[in-house]
């Protein structure tokens, strides 16, 4: 059986870009490698503050790419607008803090139902799956269907970093809480996707949860790009989710 749907994050090839200020590694090529890997839609995340990917780079993917793109996104005016004015296949709402690294934990969605449910509906009526990116906990789960989103993002990042510490009790437990989380989302008629911090083992064993379709994966993969090449890198991480979704 193959394994879920890969996503593959491309703003760490913007972040090595900007760290020069000039317009090479070009995050669109990448992007466009990553397609001929074996990708099966991109990701990118344009943040306010534009760190990493820029508003050009949302247009010129758009433009470039033939593989859905999964704009992700805070749930802001200004990233509606551009949203609605891209429409990209997929929107995934982030939280966003400036101060923060990476996107750290999930949304609130249930602290802010009303709000979100305003928010997410003209995005929908675009044309874009809406998808939230939300942590494995039952009342967030419940309000992302009552807002009207088909789709939630598990945030993995607690299970990864858990794998990266050595600590298997606690990362077997984050599975086990990702797996309810996937289940009862399934039954509310949800699509699941699952992502950050990800790696080869992470990755093969979140694959194993059934009823994942998608994983979004980046930090780790531009980095290993380094030393196996972007496509390798790819291929590995696509052999990882089957063999994970085979066990
Ligand atoms: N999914 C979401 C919603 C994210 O915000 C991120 C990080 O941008 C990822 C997946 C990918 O995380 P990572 O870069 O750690 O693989």
């Amino acid at each position: 059986m193959p394994g879920p749907r890969l996503g593959v994050n491309i703003d760490h090839v913007a972040t090595i870009r900007n760290a020069r200020g000039g317009d090479a590694p070009d995050p669109v090529r990448a992007a466009l490698l990553a397609e001929t890997a074996g990708a099966d839609g991109i990701t990118a995340h344009l943040r306010e503050d534009r760190r990493h990917i820029r508003d050009g780079d949302i247009e010129a993917l758009m433009a470039a790419l033939t593989v859905p793109l999964n704009f992700e996104m805070a749930a802001t005016a200004e990233m509606q607008a551009i949203a609605l004015r891209h429409r990209p296949h997929a929107a995934c709402i982030v939280p966003e803090k400036r101060a923060e690294r990476t996107t750290e934990g999930g949304l609130g969605v249930a602290q802010d139902e009303a709000r979100l449910a305003g928010f997410v509906a003209p995005l929908r009526e675009a044309g874009c799956r809406v998808s939230m990116f939300i942590e494995a906990d039952p009342d967030q789960i419940a309000a992302c269907a009552r807002i009207g989103a088909p789709v939630i993002e598990l945030h993995t990042g607690t299970f990864a970093e858990a794998h990266w510490e050595g600590d298997a009790a606690r990362r077997d437990g984050e599975l086990a809480r990702l797996a309810e989380g996937v289940r009862v989302a399934l039954d509310a008629g949800l699509e699941v996707h699952a992502g950050h911090g990800l790696d080869f083992d992470t990755a093969r064993m979140i694959c194993a949860v059934p009823g994942i379709a998608e994983l979004n994966i980046g930090h780790f993969l531009i980095g290993e790009s380094v030393f196996l090449g972007l496509e390798e890198a790819i291929r590995r991480m696509r052999a990882a989710m089957d063999e994970g979704a085979a066990a």
